[in-house]
């Protein structure tokens, strides 16, 4: 793939991927908050519905004491009472449904000893409700009329409560506030109007009275002006006498989350997924390049490997075509025994090749046996040393390494080898002087190659494993390459854990020095 197209559809993923993310997280936190402040705004309306339940609670109870004893009271002063009836009639079944509805006001001066206050008597006003509803229904038979009648009381209406509530409130104002309401009924109001909204978080509250304490408050109330709500209570213009209700409800985030916490794993979850299969698949994609990327590289490899034998088959020829070799059979025999071996390597190169082409790993994983590097050293020598001849050289071999056993890729580290000395012949302008040395140092076998050719620049040494790199030839025209045989040295030493260095002087030479682990 374009290697640009492929940037730029990780890019738009990954932004696309964000900004999924993002619009997730900014839904989840907008609903977070609608979802507060609506709970903030029910609990207030919760809140000013106990309050005002309190309240009418109490009015009702003294409403009911007052009622008890104005039964039992002498005369109203005074006696206003309206009446509104009104009749519907049902023309098939000839009922008539007659309804009144009455407000008598009867005023009254109560002595109120049986409360704790100083007032001497309270003028009230009793207000009675009554709802009449007559049913009356034509009897088939009898030709007479039946009645029904159906009265009914219903809890304080608005009017009789203000009413009640005008005359009443002074004296109640002074009652100390924890005769007025307990904590218990608190506790179970607010716990009704909760329930009544669908809301189940636990509270704590505390009445209060010009910023201090009262009696009536739970256990565990602490005041925090952040989050506790407040309500007035029993708020009394005239004797500048009021209270507060001070609610804390502990499980506020629970509540509100609670609605959203199944969306918000859901879409966690989700993107979790995309994110997951997102990145396997970017990093299988990436693999797939990086295996494909070996695998080109290490055909190209491979197929470089094929010049050597293909140069030392060539000279082999040239020689058997020699009247001076035809007629030596020793030599004869040398000559095709050479090309039998190079063409043997070539067979193990395409075998190389074609395992490498099945490769599914970004690792080359190369199969390793146990060899003395001498004795690779000796068959290295025998792929190259027909070159080496042709160019009237030589390769001295100095092993002086004792202990020589090493865990390899015979075929890869022969290469890497051949490799090199295929190198000091072609960078040796005259013919070509190549040493080898083997020293053991520590747990190592060192290799060194050393000719006397060219040499390199400091420069030039930093790069020489690059992939495609090629020293500016200058005035050499003749040395041909690609570039590739010290890339593919360093990286088949690189799978074995080997180091690769270079000394050089250029005009002098160069030695390669190659430091392989030794095994037991
Ligand atoms: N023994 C050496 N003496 C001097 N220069 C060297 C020597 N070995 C390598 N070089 C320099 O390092 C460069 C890289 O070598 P490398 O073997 O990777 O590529 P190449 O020989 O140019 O081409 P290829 O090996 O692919 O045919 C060479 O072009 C050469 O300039
Ligand atoms: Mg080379």
């Amino acid at each position: 793939m374009d290697k640009k197209l492929f940037g730029l559809l990780i890019a738009l993923m990954t932004l696309a991927l964000l900004g999924i993310i993002f619009v997730q997280w900014y839904w989840i936190s907008n609903s977070y908050q609608s979802k507060e402040s609506q709970f903030v705004t029910t609990v207030r309306q919760v809140l000013l519905d106990t309050a005002d339940e309190i309240e009418l609670r109490e009015a009702e109870k003294y409403f009911e004491m007052y009622n008890d004893l104005l039964r039992e009271a002498e005369n109203p002063e005074n006696v206003t009472f309206s009446e509104l009836i009104y009749r519907i009639g049902n023309g098939k079944s000839n009922d008539a449904h007659i309804f009144s509805d009455g407000i008598l006001e009867e005023d009254f001066k109560l002595s109120s000893s049986f409360l704790d206050t100083d007032v001497d008597s309270i003028l009230f006003k009793r207000i009675t409700n009554k709802k009449v509803k007559t049913k009356i229904l034509k009897d088939i038979d009898a030709g007479s009329n039946r009645v029904e009648k159906t009265e009914s009381f219903s809890r304080l209406k608005p009017y009789e409560r203000a009413q009640f509530e005008d005359a009443f409130s002074n004296i109640s104002a002074k009652i100390p506030i924890h005769r007025r309401v307990t904590a218990n009924d608190i506790s179970t109001i607010i716990n009704d109007e909760l329930t009544l909204r669908g809301i189940e978080s636990k509270f704590q509250f505390a009445i209060y009275s010009n910023d201090l304490g009262t009696k009536v408050r739970t256990q565990r109330f602490d005041l925090d002006p952040e989050t506790t709500f407040r309500v007035s209570l029993f708020d009394n213009k005239d004797l500048n006498i009021g209270y507060q209700l001070y609610v804390n409800f502990y499980e506020q985030e629970r509540e509100v989350f609670g609605s959203l916490i199944g969306m918000t794993i859901l879409s966690l979850l989700f993107t979790t997924v995309i994110f997951v299969a997102f990145y396997s698949a970017l990093s299988q994609l990436f693999k797939q390049r990086q295996i494909s990327q070996i695998k080109n590289d290490f055909i190209n490899n491979m197929t470089h490997e094929f010049k050597t034998p293909i140069a030392t088959i060539n000279l082999a020829l040239d020689a058997l075509k020699n009247p001076k070799v035809k007629a030596s059979d020793e030599f004869t025999g040398k000559y095709l025994k050479m090309i039998r071996d190079e063409n043997h390597r070539m067979h193990e190169q395409v075998e190389n090749v074609l395992r490498i082409s099945k490769l599914d790993k970004n690792e080359l994983d190369l199969p390793k046996e146990r060899y003395d590097l001498h004795d690779i050293i000796e068959d290295s020598i025998s792929h190259i040393e027909l070159i080496v001849d042709d160019r009237g050289g030589y390769i001295n071999s100095h092993l002086g390494a004792l202990k020589t056993n090493v865990l390899v890729n015979e075929s890869h580290i022969t290469n890497v080898i051949v490799n090199i000395l295929d190198n000091a012949v072609k960078y040796s302008e005259d013919e070509p002087k190549i040493d080898i040395y083997t020293e053991n140092i520590k747990n190592y076998v060192v290799l060194k190659i050393r000719d006397q050719g060219m040499g390199m620049s400091k420069a030039a040494l930093k790069k020489i494993f690059e992939k495609f790199y090629r020293v500016p030839t200058g005035d050499i025209h003749n040395v041909k390459g690609h570039g590739l045989g010290l890339s593919y040295v360093k990286r088949i030493l690189d799978d074995h854990d080997a180091q690769v260095s270079v000394e050089s002087d250029q005009g002098k030479g160069s030695t390669f020095i190659i430091k392989l682990h030794l095994i037991s």
